[in-house]
C-alpha cells in the first residue's frame, strides 16, 4: 500500500484529534515500519489495519466508519494534489466511470508499484451508473467514502444517489450504483 495512503490517514487522526494523539496511536501499534511513512513508499497493507483496530478502540468508532471518514478526506486531498485528474470532468457519474480505464491508470504512472483495485463499469446510461468494485484489500467503505466526496465534489449532493450492494459472488465484490434524481 503506498505511503501517501498512510501519511493521509495519519493527517487525518492529526486534524480529528491531535498530533500528539497521532504519536500515541503510531507508538501503540507494533508496526514494522516503524510508522515513518513517506508518501512514495510502499508499506505491508497490514499496518493499515493495524492502525484502524487501534484507532477504532481508541475512539470508539467501528471501522467501516473510520474507513468512509477517511474516504471523504482522502478525496479532498487528492482534489488538492492532483486538480489535473479533475480538468474537464463536470459530473460525478463520469469522473467515477472513469476511475479504473484514466484515473487510475495515471496513478500507476506516478505509483508503479500501487495496489489498484478494479472498479468495472457494469451499467451506464445518462442518469445512472453502476460499478462493481473488487479488491484482495476489501476496501469497499474506503471506496464508498470516496464516492461520497466524489459526489460533492461536483455540487451532486442533492441530485445523485449512491446505493451500495454488497454482491453474492466469490471474493466479496462491491456494487455501487450513482443515480441522477429529477430534483433540482
Ligand atoms: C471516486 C474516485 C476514487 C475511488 C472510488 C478510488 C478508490 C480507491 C480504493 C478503494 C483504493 C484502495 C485500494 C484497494 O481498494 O485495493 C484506491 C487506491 C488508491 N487510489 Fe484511488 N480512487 C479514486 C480516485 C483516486 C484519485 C483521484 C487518485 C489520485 C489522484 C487515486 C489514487 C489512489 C492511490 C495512490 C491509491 C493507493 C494505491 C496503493 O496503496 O498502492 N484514486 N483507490
Amino acid at each position: 500500500m503506498k505511503g501517501i495512503v498512510f501519511t493521509k490517514f495519519l493527517e487525518m487522526v492529526e486534524q480529528t484529534w491531535s498530533e500528539d494523539f497521532a504519536d500515541e496511536l503510531i507508538e501503540a501499534v507494533d508496526l514494522p515500519s516503524g510508522g515513518a511513512y513517506t508518501a512514495v513508499g510502499t508499506y505491508p497493507h497490514t499496518e493499515m489495519v493495524s492502525l484502524l483496530v487501534e484507532l477504532s478502540a481508541r475512539t470508539g468508532v467501528p471501522i467501516p466508519e473510520l474507513l468512509r471518514t477517511y474516504g471523504r478526506f482522502l478525496f479532498g486531498q487528492f482534489v488538492t494534489l492532483y486538480p489535473g485528474f479533475f480538468k474537464g470532468t463536470s459530473s460525478s457519474l463520469d469522473f467515477a466511470a472513469s476511475i479504473e480505464d484514466v484515473i487510475h491508470v495515471e496513478v500507476r504512472k506516478l505509483y508503479p508499484d500501487a495496489e489498484l483495485p478494479s472498479f468495472k463499469v457494469i451499467e451506464r446510461t445518462p442518469d445512472r451508473l453502476r460499478l462493481r468494485y473488487q479488491s484482495d484489500r476489501h476496501l469497499g467503505d474506503l471506496a464508498q467514502g470516496l464516492m461520497e466526496a466524489c459526489i460533492t465534489h461536483f455540487g451532486e449532493s442533492d441530485r445523485v444517489v449512491l446505493t451500495r450492494e454488497n454482491m453474492d459472488e466469490e471474493g466479496a465484490p462491491v456494487c455501487f450504483t450513482l443515480q441522477r434524481t429529477t430534483a433540482a
